[in-house]
């Protein structure tokens, strides 16, 4: 079969690799049907996950057929179409008992990462039972894809971390899929402002068709000045980092107000400054958080009943094989107008 392969940063390659198979009788093997290229993928591609080794098939979202089970597979049969789950979960650990599935201890986020992902024509997914989800007939295959990852990212790291609730001023920094997937589940909670910052133009402008009622260029005004303007000088209740940048981080810290919650997303390759000197007494919270993927039931419902159309965050589609000329739109959003990308196999 042919995969997205990374040779290490900067180096990536669509090439001939061996078919996956069973190996425990947990697995599935899944034919990928679509799949994309997430905001990680491209911190990856940046050398930030350096334990990301020479070989890697990379990609963690999808959805696709069964091929083929292992033998103690009882959910899930060849020929069911599943979304495949970024964090893969036995559902049996200490950790997925609390319903922290990203730190299963046989699993976790490892699906392009740590074993090999989902932008290939088939990937191997262990503890398939816990880790894959039925997809009715007749389902837009296309908008469940955002399930894999940004929805329930976007949702649990940013809006309930975030402890967003009715009225609340929040800011949600970095305009890319996982932002814009905590602006549309935050609405879940009416919050009453919801201020989004970018540095592309085009983002922001969809941000606002999404329920945004602010939108701030960072490049071209000054963020913190805005934002505290736009709060008579209280900052914001809540502030969710979606970028995973030294200066995103800080403006966090800049914006929040007293008894605020600043919610990270955004995977950091370098540390940055607590301002413990300003915060100290703010009465805040500062979380951070690896994707569960518990609330992809709830959220599979309310993509179901369209109370949230996350398709509208997909704006370029692509055939498997021009995966690269996809990575260069993604990496190039702004210049490309684009959100989220989707590969057809
Ligand atoms: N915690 C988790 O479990 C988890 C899961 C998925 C993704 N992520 C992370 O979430 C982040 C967002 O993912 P994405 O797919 O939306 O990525 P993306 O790269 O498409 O989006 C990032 C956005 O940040 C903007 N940006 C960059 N620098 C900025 C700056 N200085 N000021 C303001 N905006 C700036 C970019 O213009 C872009 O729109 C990434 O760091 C990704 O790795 C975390
Ligand atoms: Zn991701
Ligand atoms: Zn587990």
């Amino acid at each position: 079969m042919k995969a997205l392969v990374y040779h290490g940063p900067g180096k990536k390659a669509w090439e001939q690799t061996g078919k996956p198979m069973i190996q425990e009788t947990t697995d599935a093997v899944v034919k990928i049907v679509k799949t994309t290229i997430c905001g990680t993928d491209l911190h990856i591609m940046k050398g930030d996950l350096p334990e990301v080794k020479d070989g890697r098939i990379l990609g963690h979202e999808g959805v696709g057929i069964i091929e083929e089970v292992g033998s103690s597979v009882s959910n899930f049969k060849k020929g069911d179409h599943v979304i495949i789950s970024c964090v893969t979960s036995c559902g049996k650990c200490d950790f997925c008992k609390k319903g922290m599935y990203s730190h299963c201890e046989k699993g976790g986020w490892i699906l392009g990462y740590m074993i090999n992902g989902t932008q290939a024509e088939y990937v191997r997914i262990p503890y398939a039972d816990n880790s894959l989800y039925a997809i009715p007939a007749g389902s837009d295959e296309e908008a469940l894809v955002m399930l894999s990852d940004i929805l329930p990212t976007g949702f649990e790291c940013g809006v309930l971390n975030g402890q967003v609730k009715p009225g609340d001023t929040i800011a949600i920094i970095g305009a890319g899929p996982v932002g814009m997937a905590a602006l549309l589940t935050s609405q879940f909670y009416t919050p009453a402002e919801i201020i989004v910052v970018d540095q592309d133009d085009n983002r922001l402008k969809v941000a606002k068709t999404f329920g945004a009622t602010h939108i701030i260029n960072s490049a071209a005004e000054n963020a913190v000045e805005k934002i505290m303007s736009l709060t008579n000088c209280k900052g914001v209740d809540t502030a969710i980092e979606a970028v995973g940048a030294v200066a995103t981080f800080e403006l966090c810290e800049a914006i929040i107000g007293a008894g605020g919650h600043i919610a990270n997303i955004g995977v950091h390759g370098k540390p940055v400054t607590l301002h413990l000197e300003t915060l100290w007494s703010r009465n805040i919270s500062i979380t951070t958080r690896l994707v569960d993927t518990v609330t992809t039931p709830m959220l599979f419902k309310t993509v179901q009943s369209k109370k949230i159309e996350p398709k509208k965050l997909i704006t370029h589609r692509f055939k498997l094989d021009q995966i690269i000329e996809a990575y260069d739109t993604f990496e190039h959003a702004a210049r490309e107008k684009a959100l989220k990308v989707i590969l057809e196999n």
